[in-house]
C-alpha cells in the first residue's frame, strides 16, 4: 500500500485544514513542516506539500528547494493556497519565482484560503492595511488578482476554503494506488 504524508506550513490554520483533509481522504498522515527533518520522511512513497502564499512567497519553498534532491525519487505533489481566485498568469509567475526549475514539472495545485485581519499578527495586519491603502490609489487595470480579493473583503473576515480544491489531488493519488 502507498505510504504518504502531507507536510504543511500554516500561519493561521487554512493550510493545516487542507492538509488534514487531504490526509484523511488519501489515508495519509499530516505533519507540520517546522517539526519535520528530512530523515523523518525517508520511508514515505508520496509527499504532498501544503502551504500558503505570503507576499508572493510560498511558505514551504525553502524546505522544498533545499531538500528536493534528497526526495526526488518519491512521488511529490504540491498544493498552495492564497486569498486570490485562480489566475493562470499569477499562478505561473508564483511557481516560477518560488521553485527551482526541476520542481516545476511536478503536479502543482491551487486553492483559496482564509482572510481575517482581526486574527493576524500586528505586522501582517499593518502590512495588509498599508497594501489596501496603496491598492486603493492604483489604476484598476494594474491591480493584481490577490490585491483585488483583498479590496473586496472591505476589511471583513473571509473564508474561501472549500474541499473542491483538493479533489484533483485526491484523484491524482487514487490513480497511484
Ligand atoms: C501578510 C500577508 C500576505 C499575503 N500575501 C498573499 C499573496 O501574495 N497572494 C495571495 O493570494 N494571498 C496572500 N495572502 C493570503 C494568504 O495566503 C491566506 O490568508 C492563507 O489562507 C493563509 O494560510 P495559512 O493560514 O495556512 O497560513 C497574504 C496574507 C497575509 C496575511
Amino acid at each position: 500500500m502507498t505510504k504518504g504524508i502531507v507536510l504543511y506550513k500554516s500561519k493561521y490554520g487554512a493550510s493545516k485544514w487542507y492538509a488534514d483533509k487531504i490526509a484523511s481522504n488519501c489515508g495519509f498522515e499530516s505533519k507540520d513542516i517546522k517539526q519535520t527533518k528530512i530523515s523523518d520522511i525517508k520511508d514515505y512513497d508520496v509527499i504532498v506539500f501544503c502551504g500558503s502564499v505570503y507576499a508572493s512567497g510560498i511558505s514551504y519553498r525553502k524546505f522544498l528547494n533545499k531538500n528536493y534532491d534528497k526526495i526526488k525519487d518519491k512521488t511529490i505533489i504540491l498544493f498552495f493556497i492564497g486569498a486570490s481566485p485562480y489566475d493562470e498568469k499569477t499562478f505561473q509567475k508564483v511557481i516560477h519565482d518560488n521553485f527551482r526549475s526541476e520542481i516545476l514539472s511536478l503536479p502543482i495545485f491551487y486553492g483559496r484560503g482564509k482572510w481575517d485581519l482581526d486574527k493576524m499578527s500586528f505586522i501582517h495586519r499593518t502590512l495588509c492595511k498599508m497594501l489596501m491603502k496603496m491598492v486603493a490609489k492604483k489604476d484598476s487595470d494594474t491591480i493584481e488578482p490577490w490585491e483585488q480579493a483583498l479590496m473586496e473583503t472591505q476589511g471583513k473576515s473571509c473564508d474561501w476554503t472549500d474541499e473542491k480544491y483538493i479533489q484533483p489531488i485526491i484523484e491524482y493519488v487514487s490513480k497511484l494506488k
